[in-house]
């Protein structure tokens, strides 16, 4: 089940009966407590700018790094990362309560202090995180939207996103893609201006490791391409010109 509140720090459980689905309680309890690495809601609102501090108590040192997973999914990727970087900070991000839930259970099982499951639209990225705050942002196979073109609209990466993405990176901060959807592909890399993008020609730090996920694996097994591409910001944009 998706929220559906555009308001980030609205908790989106505030009228929902918890028998409805039984993630929402768990969800709950276990921000709560503290007893899962998770948050939604209200819990974010003092976040922004604050995020390698959040991070900091539960790592004893402030993180070198902080990464956003957009589609965090059932978490393969992001959880992968944190056991490979214990000294770097991964934000997995996704809208649907079971799986914030579930990626917070597995982050819990495989002892990672370093990441937290958030329960957020990254449609709201502007309001979740402060100017130059992340490290890196990447976002594997997102929803298409490709059956009919009225649906090119729910698109997540268009142009006004992508100046998002740029707003919140520092200088040389990346954002990568995957996606199996040629026109996707194509439309993004439009939106992508190589006056303020670099495309990352040799891999450096994170985006230089292996990281297949779910999707990527059920593509590879139908023989389907999978795109990818990987660009690093060159700094905040001008208003002044
Ligand atoms: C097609 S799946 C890809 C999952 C995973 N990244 C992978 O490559 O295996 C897309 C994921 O993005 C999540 N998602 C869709 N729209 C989103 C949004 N606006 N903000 C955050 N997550 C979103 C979905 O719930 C789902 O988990």
């Amino acid at each position: 089940m998706p929220i559906k509140t555009a308001n980030p720090f609205h908790d989106p459980l505030e009228r929902m009966r918890p028998e409805v689905n039984r993630y929402l309680t768990l969800l709950k309890e276990g921000m709560e407590s503290g007893d899962l690495p998770l948050l939604y809601g209200p819990a974010m609102e003092s976040l922004p700018g604050q995020w390698r501090q959040h991070f900091a108590d539960a790592m004893g040192e402030t993180p070198q790094q902080l990464i956003l997973e957009i589609g965090s999914h059932f978490g393969e990727v992001i959880l992968k990362m944190a056991t490979e970087h214990p000294e770097t900070a991964f934000i997995g991000m996704d809208i649907t309560f079971k799986r914030v839930v579930k990626v917070a259970q597995k982050s819990l099982a495989q002892g990672s202090r370093n990441m937290v499951s958030v329960l957020c639209n990254a449609k709201a990225l502007d309001q979740v995180f402060a100017d130059g705050e992340l490290d890196g942002i990447f976002i594997f196979f997102p929803d298409p939207w490709a059956q009919k073109k009225r649906q090119m609209k729910n698109r997540l990466v268009q142009q006004d996103f992508v100046r998002i993405l740029q707003k919140k990176l520092k200088p040389g901060g990346f954002f990568w893609l995957k996606t199996d959807c040629e026109p996707y592909y194509t439309d993004v890399c439009e939106a992508f201006d190589p006056s303020v993008w670099e495309q990352h020609q040799t891999r450096q730090g994170i985006p230089s490791g292996i990281y297949t996920s779910r999707f990527e694996r059920l593509f590879r097994e139908q023989g389907l391409p999978c795109h990818e591409f990987c660009w690093t910001s060159k700094g905040p944009i001008r208003t002044d010109l």
